[in-house]
């Protein structure tokens, strides 16, 4: 298969193209063609540390079709379109097909294409933990979302609204029209005010 390879040191050009094995599902995994990948603050940073996926492919985000599954798999078959997160499971997701057990995707909906689906795993997962389970944002709360421009920040918003937050959402000038259109009631510019000096709460 195709696949964008990492060349640790002593290589001037870390990413390239090159042929590799497709992966080889172990019993509690599944083959995916992969649709769509997105780069993650994770992949360059685990590159900047010296990390090297152990197929030497990087590529966290993904987005594709089941093409085969292991023995002991039961949430997936053939054909079914899903979306992952492959940071604790080695990688591998830029390229034509990766490996992945069945606990690290969920089924994509139809109305997501792959594209903005395999954009989605780790910020939101990342912002799904911190809106819902750390913070337990509840209806009526305020919450204040500083970085609400970024790729965990945009998916903060969103889910602080969907729990029923009043949002002030915290970014550059052109990013305000950005965090008022995921649905931010109060828009702070980092660059004219200092929030943490602000009487509000
Ligand atoms: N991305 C992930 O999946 C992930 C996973 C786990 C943890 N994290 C952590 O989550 C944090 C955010 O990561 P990210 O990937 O969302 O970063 P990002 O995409 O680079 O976004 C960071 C945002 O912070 C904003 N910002 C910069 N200076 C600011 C200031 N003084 N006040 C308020 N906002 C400011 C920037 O807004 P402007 O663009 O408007 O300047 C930028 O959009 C990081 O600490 C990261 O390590 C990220």
């Amino acid at each position: 298969m195709n696949a964008l390879l990492y060349h640790p040191k002593g290589h001037p050009d870390k990413l390239a193209y090159g042929d590799a094995p497709a992966p080889v599902p172990a019993d509690d995994e599944v083959l995916i063609r992969v649709h769509a990948v997105s780069l993650n603050a994770a992949d360059y940073r685990s590159m900047k540390m010296g990390m090297i996926p152990k197929r030497r492919i990087f590529g966290a985000d993904i987005a594709g079709r089941i093409e085969s599954v292991g023995k002991s798999v039961s949430l997936f078959k053939p054909g079914d379109a899903v979306l992952g997160d492959l940071s604790n499971h080695g990688f591998g997701g830029l390229a034509e097909y990766a490996a992945a057990p069945e606990n690290a995707l969920a089924l994509k909906p139809e109305s997501v294409s792959f594209e903005d689906a395999a954009a989605t795993p780790l910020a939101a997962m990342t912002a799904l933990q911190a809106v819902r389970d750390q913070a337990g944002v509840q209806p009526g709360q305020r919450v204040l979302i500083a970085g609400s421009a970024g790729g965990v920040g945009t998916f903060a918003v969103q889910l602080a609204k969907y729990f029923g937050a009043e949002v002030t959402g915290v970014c550059s000038p052109g990013n305000i029209a950005q965090t008022r259109s995921l649905g931010a009631d109060h828009v702070i510019d980092y660059t004219r005010e200092d929030f943490t000096k602000s009487a509000q709460r």
